[in-house]
């Protein structure tokens, strides 16, 4: 074997590869302790109101079933912060789903069964689920996810549109999608004298542990939580849900370990959703495609619960430079399950809306959409007017144009038949912020020359894990296959969420300087290691608190080429190519399957994906695989995947933007736009279904 060390980027395969593909990777809820029991949670059946009473004894007939913990015997907590948490803490139904009871069984079969012997009268209440744009309970709040301000005005947005010569005035609309991973939200929960422990599908257990400690009174180190391997979260998994509280309340009240797996249909009451967002997009544009003024409006909808606002207008703060500006979130709260992060809060509509509009804009100035985003790349953050750290989006768009064949396209639209298909490409950009948060790292070397890493860090199925193998091994300059890689369990050293694309950066920041402090041990120590090996431990505290004085943004450009049939109305993507600039790429393999990933996200934004509200039952209509359609393989094309080599010295010391959420951001704008340029219709409604095609 070449004693070269393992340069960072190079493809190595994920550690756990085999462990997945042989079913030797266990998950939450295929950790069977002795003695396991099994939970079913009731959901609400009305969409507002009170539980009255519950009739349990139909279901505590059921042989096998242990318990049905109800709003009126469940153990009381200890105040929640986040308030989807407080299950069968009082008779309160916020929403249609919201859990009103919880049936434990010796199987899984009996706590089926007894979940539909639970009898309950509501007390009903009128309720409102249904959001548009002039709805009386919208209203501006404070802030919106991510803690930035709802409302910045730059200029003088109404003078500087009013007056110019080129003015689009738009509305987008996308409805609320849904976080559909493939390992459903799971939790096998046990006490163990008087310690708990606890299997959790997560994104961060560190998190979890702590929240599930402080709802129980538990000191932290008197809980466990693994999160080994996670099938996918998209921000659903980021915080704590109700089947962590559930799971431990049950196990506690029956003296039995207890395994609780969220049934998909439940998925999208409890787990948090992608909000619909209504918006209003004003572009004012000089002859030249000089873009004047930028305004973004959005409305959108949060529970009764909590106010969550999916930021939606704030990329347009970053985009482009223009003088004059207005970026407004309203927010109504509705009679709805409690939105959260789906892949890309904020970014993922928002540039669906902003970059449709600015090919709206394009076509009305008669320039190509590629020159109109260059014409307007601005100098610095036109937000904040801070210098960008590094922004490569015209490279992105220019390499793109060059891979995608863009120079060959015929720019009138409806122009490119093939039989009763009408050909169209499109092109959009892409951008997702840098976040950093601390986290904290122990780096160990042992006496026969191996190494070992810890650090509660979450592979959600990005390939985290062996990245972070890569981080340490370059630091150590040693080979990947030397270094041993320990994350998942909240009392390994605690880190940040598998969240905001921030991960990697997060954790290899920590294991970066863990290692760098392993290597100056050595030195102190004069390369002679104890028979105990050698241990260090390294926080980034005060590296990622100070913030950056940079605007710190990945960027791409997304290019589609679609199919529209003249007779079904159906759209198919041909092409689906993204050219990024995200720093240094750590693993050009797991890289990669982050990018495709995204996209492909953003293709069943574009076509398929869609929940819609029904008013009368208060409820999503499309809950589960059946109903929300999410692309399956017959309608993903090969997707091209691109990225610049972009050094950025203002980030953490892999140099290294997240990669995790930038492919859906604007994916869904391009296929539109390409469906626009193959029919000369423009539709601002997600997804593009036949019926709004023919
Ligand atoms: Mo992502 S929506 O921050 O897990």
């Amino acid at each position: 074997m070449s004693p070269t060390p393992h340069a960072l980027g190079e493809p190595v395969v994920r550690h756990e590869a085999r462990l997945k593909v042989t079913g030797a990777a266990r998950y939450a809820a295929e950790h069977t302790p002795p003695g396991c029991a099994y939970a079913w949670p009731v959901p609400a059946g009305v969409a507002r109101g009170r539980v009255v009473s519950v009739d349990t004894a139909d279901a505590l007939d059921i042989p096998g079933v242990l318990t049905v913990l109800t709003p009126h015997n469940a153990p009381r907590l200890a105040p929640a912060d986040d308030p989807v948490l407080a299950v069968l803490q009082d008779d309160r139904v916020p929403h249609r789903g919201w859990y009103v009871a919880l049936v434990v069984a010796d199987t899984l079969e009996a706590a089926r069964e007894g979940a539909a012997a639970v009898h309950l009268d509501y007390d009903i209440e009128a309720h409102e689920v249904v959001l548009d744009a002039g709805h009386t309970a919208l209203y501006v709040p404070e802030e919106v996810n991510g803690g930035f301000p709802a409302v910045r005005e730059r200029g003088d947005f109404r003078s500087g549109f009013a007056e110019a010569p080129v003015r689009l005035d738009a509305s987008y609309r996308v409805g609320p999608l849904h976080n559909h991973p493939m390992e459903p939200h799971a939790c096998t929960a046990e006490w163990r004298e008087g310690r708990l422990r606890v299997h959790y599908s997560s994104q961060g257990a560190t998190l979890a542990g702590q929240t599930a400690a402080a709802l129980f009174g538990l000191e932290p180190e008197q809980v466990t939580v693994v999160s080994e391997h996670v099938g996918g979260g998209f921000g659903s998994k980021g915080t704590p849900r109700p089947e962590l509280v559930l799971a431990v309340m049950a196990a506690r009240e029956t003296g039995r370990p207890v395994k609780l797996a969220l049934p998909r249909r439940q998925l999208p009451a409890v787990v948090g959703h992608r909000a619909p967002t209504l918006h209003r997009v004003r572009l004012g544009a000089d002859a030249d495609a000089s873009l004047t003024a930028v305004g973004h409006e959005i409305a959108t909808h949060t529970s009764t619960l909590k106010e969550f606002v999916e930021q939606a207008a704030v990329p347009a703060r970053i985009m482009y430079a223009s003088p004059h500006s207005s970026t407004v979130h309203r927010v109504a709260p509705l009679d709805v399950p409690s939105p959260s992060w789906m892949r890309a809060p904020g970014e993922a509509p928002g540039m669906y809306a902003l970059e449709s509009a600015m090919d709206e804009v394009a076509q009305l100035l008669g320039v190509d959409p590629i020159e109109l985003r260059l014409r307007n790349e601005p100098a610095e953050e036109p937000d904040s007017g801070r210098p960008f750290s590094s922004r490569h989006l015209a490279d992105c768009l220019r390499e793109g144009a060059e891979r995608f064949g863009w120079e060959r396209r015929d720019p009138r639209p409806g122009t490119t038949r093939e039989g009763a298909l009408l050909l169209g490409t499109g092109v959009a950009a892409a951008t997702y912020p840098v976040y950093l948060s601390p986290s904290h790292a122990e780096a160990h070397a042992s006496p026969e020359g191996g190494y070992r890493v810890r650090i509660n860090a979450t592979d959600i199925g990005t390939g985290a894990r062996t990245v972070l193998a890569q981080i340490a091994a370059a630091a150590l300059e040693t080979r990947v296959e030397n270094v041993e890689v320990e994350i998942g369990r909240s009392d390994l050293p605690s880190a940040s969420l598998a969240g905001g694309s921030s991960g990697t950066g997060s954790w290899g920041w920590a294991v970066h300087k863990a290692c760098e402090a392993l290597r100056a041990r050595f030195a102190e120590l004069g390369g002679r290691i104890p028979a105990e090996g050698v241990t260090v431990t390294a926080d980034t505290e005060q590296e990622t608190r100070r913030g950056s004085a940079y605007s710190r943004h990945a960027f791409g450009a997304h290019f589609a080429e679609v199919q529209v049939d003249t007779v079904t109305g159906e759209v198919r993507v041909r092409r689906l190519l993204g050219v990024y600039a995200a720093g240094r790429i750590l693993n050009s393999r797991t890289a990669r399957s982050q990018f495709t990933g995204g996209m492909t996200m953003g293709l069943g934004m574009a076509l398929t994906e869609h929940s819609g509200m029904d008013p009368l039952f208060g409820d999503f209509t499309e809950s589960d695989l059946a109903s929300y359609h999410v692309p399956v393989h017959a309608d993903v094309p090969a997707i091209e995947v691109h990225w610049i080599e972009e050094e950025d010295p203002h980030l953490n010391p892999m140099g290294s933007k997240g990669i995790g959420e930038i492919g859906i951001v604007g994916t869904a704008a391009a296929v539109a736009n390409a469906v626009c340029h193959a029919t000369g219709a423009r539709i601002r409604d997600l997804p593009l279904t036949p019926d709004k095609v023919l």
